[in-house]
């Protein structure tokens, strides 16, 4: 589904050139919920933005679906971002002169036609993440993490091959962040998405199937969840983050 090959991504500051990814390596299956850890400043949001051709990479590959991304012209692109990726942000973006479900709609509204089918399909979406009773609502009248799981519904009304996630829960009480996980794993379970979730948070990551965790500018560790209950895992992770502080 993705796949990234040696990836170096640097920053040019002035004079001084900041390699941030020095060989990114990775996968993600289709029907997989991933997430990636690491320190602040450890590259997590870079390599979305790479992923998300929202930024020019240095050298190495990434493939999404069959298509080679360094292949493709800025049209090309931008349909990819359009109509294969879907993207949920920390502080959730939706426009508060819509209601939720023009929200949701939105993508499908920029890539040219509403159909029948579409409007069927945010509704599928707000009852799949139990937002069907406020979807005429705006913005501005429903809590953090109903934005959330409107965000992420807007993210899959297109069908997209993968979603994309720059710490969905950052905002969010724990309450509000279980929710939204809820509704990641929903959707790769009722929906059959694809997840690529960038997070600090060990209670977040610990739902996902995988987790990899940067460090230095390369996969420093990955993780596979496997039959591993929750909360076992989340220690897991603590302790390979501790791990990492002491290396
Ligand atoms: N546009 C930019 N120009 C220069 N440096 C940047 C830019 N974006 C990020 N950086 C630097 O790259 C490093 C990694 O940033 P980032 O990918 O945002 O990390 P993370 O999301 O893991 O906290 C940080 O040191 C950051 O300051
Ligand atoms: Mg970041």
């Amino acid at each position: 589904m993705l796949t990234v090959k040696d990836l170096h991504k640097s920053y040019q500051v002035g004079k001084a050139t900041y390699e941030v990814l020095k060989g990114v390596s990775l996968t993600v299956e289709k029907g997989e919920f991933v997430a990636v850890m690491g320190p602040s400043g450890s590259g997590k949001t870079t390599l979305l933005n790479c992923i998300s051709c929202y930024i020019p990479i240095d050298s190495g590959e990434i493939t999404l679906g069959e298509k080679q991304l360094a292949d493709l012209s800025e049209d090309a692109l931008a349909k990819v971002r359009n109509r294969q990726l879907g993207f949920v942000f920390q502080d959730f973006l939706l426009l508060d002169g819509l209601t939720v479900r023009e929200n949701i709609l939105l993508p499908a509204i920029i890539g040219g036609a509403v159909t029948s089918q579409t409007e069927a399909r945010a509704d599928q979406l707000c009852d799949v993440f139990g937002i069907t009773a406020i979807r005429d609502k705006y913005p501005a009248e429903i809590s953090g993490g109903e934005k959330q799981r409107c965000a992420v519904a807007r993210a899959l009304i297109n069908h997209p091959l993968l979603i994309l996630a720059d710490e969905p829960t950052g905002n969010l009480d724990s309450k509000s962040s279980r929710a939204v996980i809820r509704s990641f794993e929903q959707a790769r379970d009722a929906l059959e998405a694809t997840i690529f979730m960038v997070t600090h948070d060990s209670f977040a990551a610990s739902f996902c199937d995988r987790v990899v965790i940067l460090r230095d500018g390369v996969v420093w560790r990955t993780l596979a969840r496997g039959d591993t209950e929750r909360s076992a895992f989340q220690d897991e992770l603590l302790d390979a983050i501790r791990d990492m502080g002491k290396e």
